[in-house]
């Protein structure tokens, strides 16, 4: 990549991913940007679980009825998780954070997807897809979480944003 522009232009969401894996040196690397990430009040109170494990990312993909079966092609999985009782921009910081690791991912020519799980119903009725996570994941108690995050050798072909379809409407200048 030659500079942050070129990096925005060209991340896109991935949503088919090769059989190949995803180093450990690169996991390591998305999770650091993700650890450098900007927190409000500078509390870091973040969480994350990495999992490889294909059988909890099979059930991963089977947690909403629609939106998240992407998730059960990736070789690897980032759940991100906060801590609403000591962080209460708990959303920002993870929704930062989840960012920042997806510009990584792309800057390491990997893709990824943010797969939704706070306020989303799962596919097991009166059961949010939050709880289905908790039990695939053992998230413990003091966390919540927010979204996960998909990382794979991308196999879907994403043009680069339409910088002509940019919505420079609705910016103001004043
Ligand atoms: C807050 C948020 C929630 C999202 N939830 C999902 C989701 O549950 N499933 C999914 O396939 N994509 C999800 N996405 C990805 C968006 O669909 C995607 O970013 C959007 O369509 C724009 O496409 P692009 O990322 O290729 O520019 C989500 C993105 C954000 C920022």
């Amino acid at each position: 990549m030659d500079s942050f522009k070129e990096l925005a232009s060209r991340r896109r969401s991935h949503r088919k991913y090769s059989s190949q894996p995803v180093t450990e040196e690169e996991l390591k690397t998305i999770l650091g940007a993700a650890l450098m990430s900007p927190t409000a009040k500078g509390l870091r109170k973040w969480h994350f679980v990495v999992t490889q494990d294909q059988e909890r990312i099979s059930r991963l993909g089977g947690i909403r009825t629609f939106g998240s079966s992407f998730l059960a092609g990736a070789p690897a999985v980032i759940a991100v998780l906060g801590e609403p009782s000591s962080q209460e921009m708990w959303i920002e910081d993870g929704a930062i954070a989840a960012v920042s690791m997806q510009y990584q991912a792309e800057d390491l020519g990997l893709g990824s997807c943010w797969c939704q799980v706070r306020g989303r119903e799962s596919c097991e009725e009166g059961v949010s897809a939050e709880e289905l996570v908790r039990r695939i994941l053992d998230v413990g108690e003091k966390y919540s979480v927010l979204c996960l995050v998909a990382v794979g050798h991308p196999e879907d072909v994403r043009q680069p944003q339409d910088e002509a379809a940019l919505k420079w409407d609705q910016v103001e200048w004043k």
